[in-house]
């Protein structure tokens, strides 16, 4: 009998495409993908643990299951990814019902051990070696990284895909936890990537994200041949088929030259780069060990300016952290105004138990203040991002057409009309009327409005004229 799975997925897009592959790899076993935990046979949850809130909002979830699993003890509860790694056991302490907690290093195994828990207990835990008390090596080979090949009925989109190049972290920002919970820095071989590239493109892919926690520090060595982010890049490029190509997210330090070189000059670069400055203030910036100075990120930012003339660029900041004075907060407010950013993700500091932070660093900025400041910085770059949108209205754009809007349902258009959204080259989200057979296509859309976070636009349709109409008479 064909088994129902329910998956629900937090955090970045390490964890979207994690459940991606942990879906396809349980379809080839037959199992059927459901829109709701109530109609599952297995319900799985891949989590985060980048923040508090990220963790209890499982928990809840979680909580809301005990009745449905004494009602149906045959059903089988699953906690995947960071927290899985975090918390391990606690995770059955909190939630004894759970069958089964599996980290993110070892998904490969989660068919196998839903069949083993499905005969019944015991409970299963399978994570990765901690990165203390144990030999390099082990702990890195306990971190495997998890890249099956997909089938494109398999992929969210069969014209997009995420392709990992990077597992794991070894920056250690006094604040974060994935280095813990996702290992070592380890980077795929090229050719493993390339192949997986190539495979994508025979199925109708379009766009390539390449992904890492820092992912411009993408290094792989053999023997005397090192390859770079920026050969990749260059490798990638050849391929034909695929049309454009991305990579998040890159840490301020690994911002080098040939890097930006290669994303100026290669057509199929999208001119768009995600790199967190996380706070305006030196002090602030050393107290998270992240490596530079405000000075350093404006350097790099001007570097980029000169390769890249038209980069959109984004960041992350933690408002809050611990010793964060109002001083330090208005740099950071400075350094937003400064830089225009295309969006900023912005957080208020969420202590995390197991980081150098947790350990040395009080977290003695309250609650309303953080908020406070993370409302601040939220309008400030929100009015740079709406005055930066607004400068788009009357241009065109050539449009990677990604599916339906979010509102597609609420517009009722007439025919095959549809409400679509696409992005532009340098990740502006874009909206716009068309027919469905348009996902997938690269198409040119004039702007007519803008507000803070969408573009909306027009299709521009080609003209046929009538030598065009002889020629294919
Ligand atoms: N690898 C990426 C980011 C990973 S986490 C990088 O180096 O930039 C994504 C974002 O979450 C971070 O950029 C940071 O802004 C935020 N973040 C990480 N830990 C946090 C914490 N403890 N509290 C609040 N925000 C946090
Ligand atoms: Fe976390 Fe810093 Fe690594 Fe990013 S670079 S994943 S913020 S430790
Ligand atoms: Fe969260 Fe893990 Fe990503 S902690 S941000 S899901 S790497």
């Amino acid at each position: 009998m064909t088994k129902c799975l329910y998956i629900e997925t937090v955090g970045c897009q390490m964890n979207l495409l994690d459940s991606e592959l942990v879906v396809a790899s349980l379809r080839h076993r037959g199992y059927k993908l459901v829109d709701r935990a109530i109609k599952a046979d297995v319900i799985l949850f891949n989590t985060c643990s980048v923040r508090e809130h990220a963790e209890e909002k499982i928990y809840s979830a979680l909580g809301r299951l005990k009745y449905i699993k004494r009602q149906n003890p045959q059903k089988i509860i699953g906690v995947l990814g960071c927290m899985a790694q975090n918390h391990q056991n606690n995770v059955f302490q909190r939630a004894p019902y759970v069958d089964l907690v599996v980290g993110p290093g070892q998904l490969h195994q989660i068919p196998d051990l839903l069949d083993e828990v499905s005969k019944g207990p015991p409970q299963r835990l399978e994570v990765s070696l901690d990165r203390k008390g144990f030999a390099k090596t082990e702990i890195e080979q306990s971190f495997e990284t998890y890249d099956p090949l997909r089938t494109p009925e398999m992929r969210s989109s069969p014209h997009q895909a995420f392709v990992r190049i990077q597992i794991g972290c070894d920056k250690f920002c006094t604040y974060c936890i994935v280095p813990k919970v996702r290992g070592p820095e380890q980077c795929r071989s090229p050719q493993a990537i390339l192949a997986e590239a190539r495979q994508l493109a025979s199925e109708g892919c379009r766009e390539i994200t390449l992904l890492g926690q820092t992912v411009n520090s993408y290094r792989y060595q053999r023997g005397a041949t090192t390859t770079r982010l920026s050969d990749l890049l260059l490798h990638l490029s050849d391929i034909d088929g695929i049309e454009r190509l991305k990579f998040v997210t890159s840490h301020p330090c690994d911002m080098t030259d040939d890097l930006l070189q290669v994303v100026g000059s290669l057509r199929k670069c999208s001119h768009y780069l995600h790199i967190p400055a996380q706070s305006g203030s030196n002090d602030i910036l050393k107290r998270m060990k992240r490596g530079y100075t405000v000075e350093q990120y404006r350097e790099m930012l001007s570097r980029i300016r000169q390769y890249i003339p038209d980069a959109t660029i984004t960041s992350d900041f933690i408002v809050g952290y611990s010793g964060e004075t109002e001083a330090d907060f208005v740099l950071t407010k400075e350094l937003v105004e400064e830089c225009r950013f295309k969006n900023s993700f912005i957080f208020k500091y969420s202590e995390r138990p197991g980081t150098k932070g947790a350990l040395h660093h009080v977290d003695d900025v309250s609650e309303p203040v953080k908020k406070q400041r993370n409302n601040e910085l939220l309008d400030i770059q929100n009015t740079i991002s709406y005055e930066d949108n607004q400068l788009r209205i009357g241009r065109q754009y050539e449009v990677l057409v990604e599916g339906p809007s979010k509102n597609a349902d609420k517009h009722n258009l007439p025919g095959s009309l549809v409400q679509l959204t696409g992005r532009t080259m340098w990740d502006h989200i874009v909206v716009f009327e068309g027919d469905r057979r348009l996902i997938g296509q690269i198409l040119p859309v004039t702007i007519y409005e803008a507000n803070a976070f969408t573009l909306f636009g027009e299709v521009k349709t080609e003209h046929v004229g009538p030598e065009v109409y002889q020629l294919s008479s």
